[in-house]
């Protein structure tokens, strides 16, 4: 399991008050950033988990951590009738819930606030349920992903995207400079809160990703899991089913 990484190292709060504050701050800011940060690659990688999804045809699917709801908002192509998009920021939820009334996807999409380690379902609800850039925030990431398991039909898909680190020099060495020297910075010039890309850098170097988290996906039930790296292994997407 991975080391406990935090936003705010002298805090008392636990990692999830603490993640909730960070986001909460950086809320305005965040879309801007992240198209900086990762040269806009983040557009192209959520595209292809709408597109492993629209070959399911699902009809409901769950957001998790679902944030100024970018992937909610792309999943609308998959044709699903009904999107929820979950997370436990109410600042990272405003953006979003914003965004979706000038698309006018209201009738599609509900944003709502809530914990993905306790989720408001029954279980066997939704047909697919997707977390990006998510699961590495979790405060007890096996709580997590067996709520989803919970809560996603028996034949249902799962599908997370996160970073990963790459494994192959020079792009391990590139990445390590890139997301240790330059994303921290850049994160701190243009964001309300100094902490919070030094945070999102050192949970990506610690989080487990390729096998180690199929594994994990393995141990908690789900079947038929696939890894995809994605541009050189910055970012890694897992197919999972129930
Ligand atoms: C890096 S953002 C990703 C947002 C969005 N999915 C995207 O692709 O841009 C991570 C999100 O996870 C949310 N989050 C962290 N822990 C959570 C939890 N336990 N339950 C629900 N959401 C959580 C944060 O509030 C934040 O909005």
């Amino acid at each position: 399991m991975s080391k406990k990484i935090t936003p705010y190292k002298d805090s008392e709060l636990g990692k999830k008050e603490q993640v909730t504050k960070m986001f909460d701050n950086i809320s305005n800011n965040y879309d801007g950033l992240n198209r900086v940060i990762s040269f806009g690659i983040d557009i192209k990688w959520r595209k292809r988990v709408v597109a492993i999804l629209k070959n399911k045809k699902p009809d409901t699917v769950l957001d998790i951590a679902t944030g100024t709801g970018d992937l909610a908002i792309n999943l609308v192509e998959t044709g699903a009738t009904k999107i929820t998009g979950l997370d436990i920021s109410p600042g990272m939820l405003a953006v979003g819930k914003k965004k979706i009334e000038e698309k006018k996807l209201n009738n599609i999409i509900n944003m709502i606030v809530g914990d993905s380690e306790n989720l408001p379902f029954d279980e066997n609800t939704f047909d697919a349920i997707t977390v990006a850039f998510g699961v590495r925030n979790f405060e007890n990431l096996e709580i997590g992903l067996s709520e989803i398991l919970r809560v996603l039909k028996p034949g249902g898909t799962f599908v997370v995207l996160e970073t990963s680190v790459p494994t192959k020099t020079p792009f391990k060495q590139g990445y390590n400079f890139y997301t240790k020297s330059i994303m921290p910075k850049v994160g701190k010039m243009f964001s309300k809160d100094n902490n919070a890309y030094e945070y999102l850098s050192e949970s990506a170097a610690v989080f487990p990703h390729g096998e180690a988290f199929n594994n994990i996906l393995q141990k908690i039930g789900f079947i038929d899991i696939e890894n995809k790296p994605q541009t050189l292994g910055v970012a890694s997407i897992y197919v999972a089913t129930k």
